[in-house]
């Protein structure tokens, strides 16, 4: 299925991105932006992009790890050492 109408992405291609992005970095955070990118292309209208987030969502290595998941809060905690 065609996502993408001016950059011709299809879902296939979108998972087929995100599979390799997951598997050459565990740890990265996958965005559009990046899958555009692995594609070797840039978003022109940038009207799919709703449906671009939803196919994305649908790919089961999308997940951030979860290692990075308490990263906002080691971060907050971090702060209230420092200022207390
Ligand atoms: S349809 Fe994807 S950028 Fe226009």
């Amino acid at each position: 299925m065609i996502v993408c109408h001016c950059q011709h992405i299809t879902d296939r291609d979108i998972h087929g991105a995100i599979n390799w992005m997951r598997e050459a970095d565990a740890k990265a955070i996958i965005t559009p932006r990046k899958v555009y990118r692995a594609l070797g292309k840039s978003p022109d209208c940038g009207s799919c992009m709703s449906l671009f987030l939803s196919t994305m969502r649908k790919n089961t290595n999308l997940e951030v790890p979860v290692e990075l998941r308490g990263l906002r809060q080691a971060t907050a905690s971090k702060g209230k050492i420092n200022a207390g």
